[in-house]
């Protein structure tokens, strides 16, 4: 990594994006905004010993995104220790951790499960889910939302994308919970080495995806599994790590940010009780609200590049294996493109929100996500379905994923 030229640096602010603390407080948000201001190309040397930039407004953060060939995906998405890191083998094996052109090859295996199709397919089988769910918590006068509602979204998709049953599903869920929740005690014990707890969650994942690999060869099915089987990339198969890492990526992928912008989505509700009235019973609202939800939450907050080769932006050389985080939280709420971007607004229109990524890897699993959501808050709107909170939401340890780990709610 290459030191900042020293006029790279301009605010003083003494803003550590490392500090996960600051993300659970919910401090981030007037950071992005001073960052934006004073430093939007921030050089962060985090209290954890990792060195990045930080690209806090939304053109430098489309702008990387779009400039593939300069900004790796190689290297993995998480700064300071990571499932996909240097120190990990999934640099190309794993969609999301995959440069051109086998991104491209590895793309065509995995789309034609995430088609609007199969969307299609996944938004009948949560349909039923929520069906129980929801009944349930009307019987029961409440539920904690992130555990008893939340999850049955990727549950559905799980069940619908690898062929499997309702309860592997919700074992899977809880596995790539642990996993993405690796700095938090709610999912894991948190003393000793945190790359070799990181390893242990991952071998966790693959030991799953194991059992369903066995399952398929005897016999195989239409799921995504029996697909990375038999699929050829570049003239040869895949290899069972390579099966593994993308079934992880498409799990982890799924199960962890649609569940938590649910419930994202949720607080931002409760917390406007306008936004909420002007949702029940307005069904066509619900996918301008989707998109704000979507916007408002960023649960993937950021995503990391490393420099492949120099290059400038403005004053700022980024040299040649530097990371470069990319904020879609701050991005998000930039406020030369979003007017009143600290403002929740349903019928906010245009959003052209950055959630889900943009260019080469923008997020493959959007028009699931988009089923499930859309799904979930037409119930809200067409039932009148009225929440309240009833104890303390908590929030997930991270500064990548963004999600509500406990929110008990009451019927209204
Ligand atoms: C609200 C829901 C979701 C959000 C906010 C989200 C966010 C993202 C983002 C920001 C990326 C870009 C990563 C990068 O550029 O490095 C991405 C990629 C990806 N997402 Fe999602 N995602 C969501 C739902 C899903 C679902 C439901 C699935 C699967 C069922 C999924 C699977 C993937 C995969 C496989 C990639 C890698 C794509 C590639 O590298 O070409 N995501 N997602």
């Amino acid at each position: 990594m290459t030191a900042p030229a020293p006029h790279a640096e301009a605010a003083t602010a003494p803003i550590d994006l490392t500090d996960v603390d600051m993300f659970v407080s919910g401090a981030h948000t007037a950071a992005f905004t001073r960052l934006r201001a004073e430093s939007p190309i921030h050089w962060n040397e985090g209290a954890d010993g990792s060195r990045f930039w930080a690209l806090t407004r939304y053109d430098d953060v489309m702008w990387a995104y779009r400039n593939h060939e300069a900004f790796s995906s190689a290297r993995g998405a998480i700064v300071g220790g990571s499932f996909r890191s240097k120190a990990d083998t999934s640099a190309g094996k794993m969609l999301v951790s995959t440069d051109l052109p086998r991104h491209r090859m590895l793309k065509q295996v995995i789309h034609p499960a995430m088609t609007a199709g199969s969307a299609k397919r996944v938004a009948a089988r949560v349909e039923g889910l929520l069906d129980r769910a929801l009944e349930q918590a009307r019987r029961d006068g409440g539920c904690d939302f992130a555990t008893d509602i939340a999850t049955e979204l990727p549950a559905g998709a799980l069940m619908e994308i690898m062929g499997i049953g309702h309860q592997d599903a919700h074992e899977l869920i809880g596995v790539t919970r642990r996993m993405v929740g690796y700095r938090d005690e709610v999912f894991v014990d948190i003393g000793g080495d945190e790359r070799l707890r990181l390893a242990w969650l991952q071998a966790e994942v693959f030991e799953f995806f194991a059992d369903v690999l066995a399952e398929r060869r005897r016999s195989p099915g239409e799921d995504l599994v029996s697909t990375l089987l038999k699929a050829e990339v570049n003239g040869r198969r895949l290899t069972e790590e390579e099966i593994f890492y993308n079934c992880m990526n498409v799990a982890v992928g799924g199960n962890e940010t649609s569940s938590y912008t649910a419930c994202t989505g949720l607080v931002a509700l409760m917390d406007h009780p306008d936004q909420y009235e002007r949702l029940l019973g307005r069904p066509e609202v619900v996918s301008t609200a989707v998109e704000e939800m979507l916007r408002w939450s960023s649960t993937n907050a950021y995503v990391q590049r490393v420099v492949e080769r120099d290059t400038e932006r403005g004053a700022v050389t980024f040299r040649r294996g530097d990371s470069v985080t990319l904020w879609n939280y701050s991005a998000n709420r930039d406020e030369s493109v979003f007017a009143d971007g600290h403002l929740f607004d349903i019928a906010r229109s245009p959003n052209r929100h950055l959630s889900y990524g943009a260019g080469l890897h923008r997020c493959i699993g959007a028009p699931v996500a988009q089923a499930e959501l859309s799904l979930l808050f037409a119930r809200f709107a067409e039932e009148g379905l009225r929440f309240r909170p009833v104890g303390p939401v908590r929030r997930l340890r991270s500064n990548f994923i963004l999600g509500i780990t406990r929110l008990p709610v009451e019927v209204v």
